[in-house]
C-alpha cells in the first residue's frame, strides 16, 4: 500500500512495526499496537479515496449500494467497503460518500456490529437516511443477540449446531465450547484476529427497530431472507430488518 499523505501517520506506522518486531514487547502492548497498525492501513485506504473525492461525495448516483460486503458481491449493487475488493474503499465511520436523496436501496449484512456504537453507528444510520431517496429502503442483517441469549438457559445439545455452524471454519474449537462462549461471540467475535475489527455492539430486532426509528425511518419491518441478495451462510442466527425512509 502506498504511504499516506500524512507523514506523521507514516512515521507512526514505522515505529509501531519496529516495536512489534521486538520480542521483548509484551502481549498487551503488542495487541494494542496491532489494532493501531490495522487502523493506519485503513486510514491509508480511506484517504487515498478521499483524495479523489475531497468533498466526501462521489459523482455517481448508484441506485443500489452494498456496504461492508467484503467478498460477497451482489449483481447490480455498488460495493463500498474499507478494504478490497470493493468498488470504492471508504471508511463508513467517516460518513457515506453519496449525494443526498440519491439511492434507492442500501444492503448490509454482518457489518453494523463491527462499527462502534453509539458514535459511528448513529452517524451511519443518519447518513443512510440522508442518501436514500424518499421511499428508499435499507436492509440490515446482523448476528441476532437474542438468538444466542435464548440458547444460554437451554441444554448444551441445542447449542451444538450453532457452535458447529459459527465456528466450523475457524481454528478455535478448543476455546469455544459452551453456551457462554456463544454469548461472548455476539459481543467479541474476531477479537482473536488482529487483522479484523471485532464485534463492537450487539443487536436484536427490538434494538434495530429503535435504531432506525430514531434516525427518522418511517417503518422498520422484518426482512424476508432473499438468498439472491443475502449470503446463505448468514441466514442461521441472524436478524434482518428493512427500514423505509
Ligand atoms: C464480517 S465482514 C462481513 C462481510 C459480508 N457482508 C458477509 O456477510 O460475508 C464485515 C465487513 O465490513 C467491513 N467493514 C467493517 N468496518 C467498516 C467500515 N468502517 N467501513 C466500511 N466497511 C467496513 C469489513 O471490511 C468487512 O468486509
Amino acid at each position: 500500500m502506498s504511504p499516506s499523505s500524512m507523514p506523521s501517520v507514516d512515521l507512526l506506522g514505522e515505529q509501531i512495526a519496529s516495536v512489534l518486531a521486538d520480542p521483548a514487547t509484551t502481549h498487551g502492548l503488542a495487541r494494542t499496537l496491532r489494532t493501531a497498525a490495522k487502523e493506519i492501513a485503513l486510514h491509508r485506504y480511506h484517504h487515498a479515496s478521499r483524495r479523489a473525492w475531497p468533498n466526501g461525495r462521489i459523482d455517481d448516483k448508484p441506485d443500489r449500494v452494498q456496504i461492508g460486503g467484503g467478498g460477497h458481491r451482489i449483481d447490480g449493487f455498488f460495493n463500498i467497503d474499507l478494504v478490497p475488493p470493493a468498488d470504492l474503499l471508504w471508511d463508513i465511520r467517516e460518513g457515506i460518500p453519496l449525494q443526498d436523496d440519491s439511492t434507492v436501496e442500501i444492503f448490509s449484512e454482518h457489518f453494523l456490529e463491527h462499527i462502534d456504537y453509539p458514535r459511528s453507528a448513529k452517524h451511519y444510520v443518519r447518513e443512510a437516511h440522508r442518501v436514500l431517496m424518499p421511499g428508499g429502503q435499507i436492509i440490515t442483517g446482523v448476528p441476532d443477540a437474542a438468538f444466542a441469549l435464548n440458547q444460554y438457559p437451554g441444554p448444551l445439545d441445542a447449542s451444538d449446531e450453532t457452535i458447529e455452524r459459527w465456528y466450523a471454519k475457524r481454528d478455535c474449537r478448543t476455546d469455544i465450547n459452551t453456551r457462554l462462549d456463544l454469548v461472548n461471540l455476539v459481543f467479541r467475535d474476531q477479537d482473536d484476529d488482529p487483522t479484523y475489527t471485532p464485534h463492537l455492539w450487539a443487536y436484536d430486532h427490538e434494538k434495530l427497530v429503535q435504531f432506525f426509528t430514531e434516525a427518522g425511518f418511517t417503518t422498520v419491518e422484518p426482512w424476508t431472507f432473499d438468498p439472491s441478495m443475502a449470503s446463505p451462510k448468514r441466514r442461521w442466527g441472524s436478524v434482518y430488518v428493512i427500514a423505509t425512509k
